[in-house]
């Protein structure tokens, strides 16, 4: 195996273009291909930039052209020689008006004939990418997509530095914050039967900082939360996590702002207006039936509960009687595109979302058909249609429950289904959305209580206040989320900043002194030095990522990510240990995973 001494790289393989032509120039990298036409040879370079091609002809000295003869697919290898034009281009790749006559070839590292082929988009199950994840990352998407994630990084961090903000470290062992997932939790060896926590989010620390008044503050975060892993949700995800002192939301916002557009300039060569769009969350929910609408079409949904309250349609009138509600969207020009099966399949499709059903009323060739007609008076078929704004050529789909949570969720997610049967999700068209005034608490069936919607540090507004621990379902706080495309991108809110306010919305979120002290004791007491207003958020890298790659899922955005399971299918991980190590950490394994319970 030959070696590197005295060879010095001069230039990148997907760099090189006509105006080298001459240039005696080296390359790296891996072989892509090798192309042997009897007294002509061609090598495919590759490295992180793009292919090259080696050429070995009757000029080569013949060790030469024997040792290139050699060469194997993704055997690591060197090469010297002069820029040429080539015989036959290729208008496809960047270098493809030229090639490298070789002058002294060095063969660094063979390599066994990979699992996949390392070629763009290629169609191999994720289990063997994820598996071989060092090769995959080969392949020139991934490389693409990370050197993309670098420079949004880069400007990250450029940019809130220019804004004033300091990049501060906070630790990885920490104690449980209520993010709203499940701890990861690490055993202490010092203090046996005692856990460390891993961060969901730097959320204390960060506004800790602020007491402390370092004033703007940023991070790179890694955060950690024990969920059910969906398409844009990792277990371990990475946070662009910021918090301010002495502003308002307003001032905030614009900062973030500011930073999305240069982003977006820098990075996609994209022009996006600002201010964004603000919208207060229950007009998010009655328009679009989701806190993360998006905007790139219509479908807006009509409340038509007034009009069925009496009707002779149980579904409708029962609903309201229950103290539900009755809501329709209007897919506007759609009507031929759905016919009846289909919109079967979109009745299935609400069900998952725990909906009854789906009511529907289609005109087409000035003639309507309706699933509820029949049970109505023409007039409350009429004042439908009309509160539809529905004209000939149009499909009107409604959906009532006794929930209203279950209304929105089941229409929220139909307006978007439709989108996307229709083709109107323009990936390239990017609509940013500030949803405000989300409500301070959510009812957690689950649980039987109300929990913080955000997180308990979260401010109310101040016309609010009074109901923290009044009125409850009323009670809206200075939360904000920053919406593209329906991803929710980022979250965060203005801080409680006072020991008073802070204790009076953990006995609202049913705390008990003794247990606000033992969990939150470290901020509340804190609170008493002086602590300024404050605010801040935390954008998703991964999901900002995706969006701005137009990826499908999380785990392409990620060099190393878990599968569905949380594990690591390249590192084998999660993993038994050793009983030492269980025995140091005094700790007794009661079930393991694959053994009769
Ligand atoms: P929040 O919990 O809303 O707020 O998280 C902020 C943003 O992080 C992203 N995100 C995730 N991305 C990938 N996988 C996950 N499992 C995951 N969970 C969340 C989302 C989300 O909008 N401390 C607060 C922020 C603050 O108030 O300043 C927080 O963590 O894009």
């Amino acid at each position: 195996m030959d070696n590197l001494q005295n060879f010095r790289r001069t230039d990148y393989c997907g760099t090189l273009r006509q105006e080298d032509i001459g240039r005696t120039i080296s390359v790296c990298g891996w072989v892509q291909r090798r192309r042997d036409l009897g007294g002509l040879l061609f090598i495919d370079l590759r490295d992180r930039t793009g292919l090259l091609q080696l050429a070995f002809d009757d000029s080569t000295p013949r060790p030469l052209f024997e040792k290139a003869e050699g060469l194997r697919g993704e055997y690591v290898i060197a090469a010297t020689g002069t820029v040429r034009e080539r015989e036959s281009k290729n208008p496809d790749l960047p270098t493809g008006f030229v090639e490298i006559q070789v002058t002294e070839l060095r063969l660094l590292a063979k390599a066994e004939t990979p699992p996949f082929e390392i070629v763009e988009n290629s169609d191999v199950k994720d289990a063997v990418r994820l598996k071989y994840r060092y090769l995959d990352l080969r392949r020139p998407d991934m490389q693409r997509t990370l050197a993309l994630r670098h420079k949004i990084v880069k400007i990250c961090r450029d940019y809130f530095d220019e804004q004033g903000f300091l990049e501060i470290e906070t630790p990885i062992l920490t104690k449980s914050t209520p993010e709203g997932a499940r701890d990861y939790l690490v055993p202490s060896r010092v203090h046996p039967g005692k856990f460390y926590a891993l961060p969901q989010s730097p959320q204390q620390y960060k506004q800790l900082l602020m007491l402390s008044g370092f004033d703007r503050y940023f991070q790179i975060a890694r955060c950690f939360r024990d969920e059910d892993l969906r398409a844009d949700r990792q277990p371990e995800f990475t946070q662009i996590d910021l918090e301010m002192s002495f502003l308002d939301e307003e001032q905030i916002q614009t900062i973030q702002e500011g930073f999305l557009k240069r982003v977006f300039r820098e990075v996609l060569d994209v022009e996006v207006q600002t201010p964004f769009q603000r919208m207060p969350w229950r007009e998010a929910m009655d328009r679009f039936g989701s806190d993360k609408p998006d905007l790139r079409f219509g479908f807006e949904l009509k409340d038509i509960s007034d009009i069925v309250k009496h009707c002779g349609f149980g579904v409708f009138s029962g609903a309201i009687e229950a103290g539900g509600t009755v809501r329709l969207i209007n897919l506007d020009g759609h009507a031929a595109d759905f016919p009846r099966k289909k919109i079967d399949k979109l009745g299935d499709f609400v069900k998952t979302y725990q909906a009854k059903g789906l009511a529907w009323a289609r005109m087409l060739d000035g003639k309507v058909t309706s699933s509820y007609q029949k049970f109505l008076t023409d007039e409350e078929n009429a004042a439908i249609l009309e509160r539809a704004g529905a004209k000939d050529g149009d499909l009107v789909l409604i959906v009532g429950d006794a929930k209203e949570e279950v209304v929105f969720a089941a229409l929220g997610a139909l307006r978007v289904e439709c989108a996307k049967q229709l083709g109107l999700l323009d990936p390239k068209d990017f609509r940013f959305l500030w949803v405000t005034q989300f409500p301070m608490f959510e009812w957690s069936e689950e649980e039987g209580r109300y929990q913080a919607m955000h997180h308990p540090f979260t401010a109310p507004m101040a016309e609010d206040e009074d109901k923290l621990l009044t009125d409850k379902k009323n009670c809206r706080a200075r939360a904000y989320d920053i919406v593209l495309n329906g991803t929710e991108l980022g979250g965060g809110s203005i801080r409680i900043n006072t020991p008073e306010l802070q204790t009076k919305a953990f006995e609202a979120l049913g705390l008990a002194q003794e247990d606000i002290q033992e969990r939150f004791g470290h901020l509340v007491n804190a609170f008493q030095y002086g602590a300024p207003p404050h605010g801040g958020l935390a954008y998703g890298l991964d999901r900002l990522v995706m969006l701005m790659t137009g990826a499908t899922s999380i785990r392409d955005v990620i060099a190393f990510p878990k599968v569905q399971n949380a594990s690591d299918l390249m590192m084998d991980c999660p993993d038994v240990v050793d009983d030492k190590q269980l025995d140091d950490l005094s700790i007794a394994v009661t079930r393991q995973e694959g053994s009769e319970e």
